[in-house]
């Protein structure tokens, strides 16, 4: 569960890269944050995990505060930025060794998952060799194999399929929709609007750092027109139609 309160973000002063009065993601459901370049995505996750301070305002994961205790909220998600060109020096394996370590991830449970989540991404076969030597898509695969390694219960994602192949897009798809069937917490943002309206159960569209619409499909069909395509929704929703 995160929870969102009056968050306010301005990197200027003048106008508010992220004005949310309150939002709920909950357990159970996988949440897709849409919007326009710029809107304000980007700008709320970092702030929910923990990397931008707000200005203003509240984020709680799982009945943590990231801000009075970022450690414990920290311990409860997985976060995949929207860079996944990191540590490229280090090799896939010391990658993956490096996060189970800063989330004492036993070694059994470790050897397991990265065994798992490597055959999963197809990857396994390139966690010996550094991450510069790694195509766009496996850097972005290494990267969710890291995010998942320590099981949280919370999923974080900003543009997860970015670079990644329709064989390893529909396994972090269907990784996603088991997760929260299993109670746990899903959140993403994405450009591609045919994934979000096939895989989210909400979705919130962001425009100018506000929320302009929160709910269901179904709810958006119900407000804004049946039959209408989530592109076509989206673009009136957000003025640019
Ligand atoms: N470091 C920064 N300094 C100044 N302005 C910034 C900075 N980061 C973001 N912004 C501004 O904040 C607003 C929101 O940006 P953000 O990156 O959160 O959008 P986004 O929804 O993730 O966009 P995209 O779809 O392009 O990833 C934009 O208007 C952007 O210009
Ligand atoms: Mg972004």
């Amino acid at each position: 569960m995160i929870t969102i309160r009056n968050l306010v973000k301005s990197y200027d002063r003048k106008v508010n890269a992220v004005d949310i009065d309150s939002l709920n993601i909950r357990e159970g459901e996988i949440f897709g944050f849409l919007g326009p370049n710029g809107a304000g995505k980007t700008s709320t996750l970092r702030m929910m995990v923990g990397i931008l301070p707000p200005d203003k305002g509240s984020i709680v994961i799982n009945g943590y505060d990231i801000e009075r205790e970022p450690l414990a909220a920290k311990r409860e998600f997985g976060y995949v930025s929207d860079d996944p060109n990191l540590f490229l020096r280090l090799r896939g394996m010391d990658y993956l060794n490096f996060l189970g370590d800063m989330y004492d991830v036993p070694q059994d449970d470790r050897k397991r998952r990265i065994g798992e989540l490597g055959e999963r991404f197809e990857l396994t076969h390139a966690l010996g060799n550094r991450i510069q030597s790694f195509s766009h898509g496996m850097r972005q695969k290494l990267v969710l194999i890291g995010a998942l390694l320590h099981d949280p219960g919370v999923w974080i994602m900003d543009e997860p399929m970015t670079g990644l192949d329709p064989k390893s897009s529909f396994a972090l798809k269907e990784m996603m929709r088991r997760q929260a069937d299993a109670g746990k917490t899903v959140l993403f943002s994405t450009h591609v609007l045919d994934t979000a309206e096939k895989v989210c159960d909400r979705v919130a569209i962001i425009h100018r750092g506000k929320i302009l619409f929160l709910g269901t499909m179904e709810e958006m069909r119900d407000h804004f027109g049946q039959n209408e395509s989530l592109e076509k929704l989206f673009l009136e929703i957000t003025g640019e139609a």
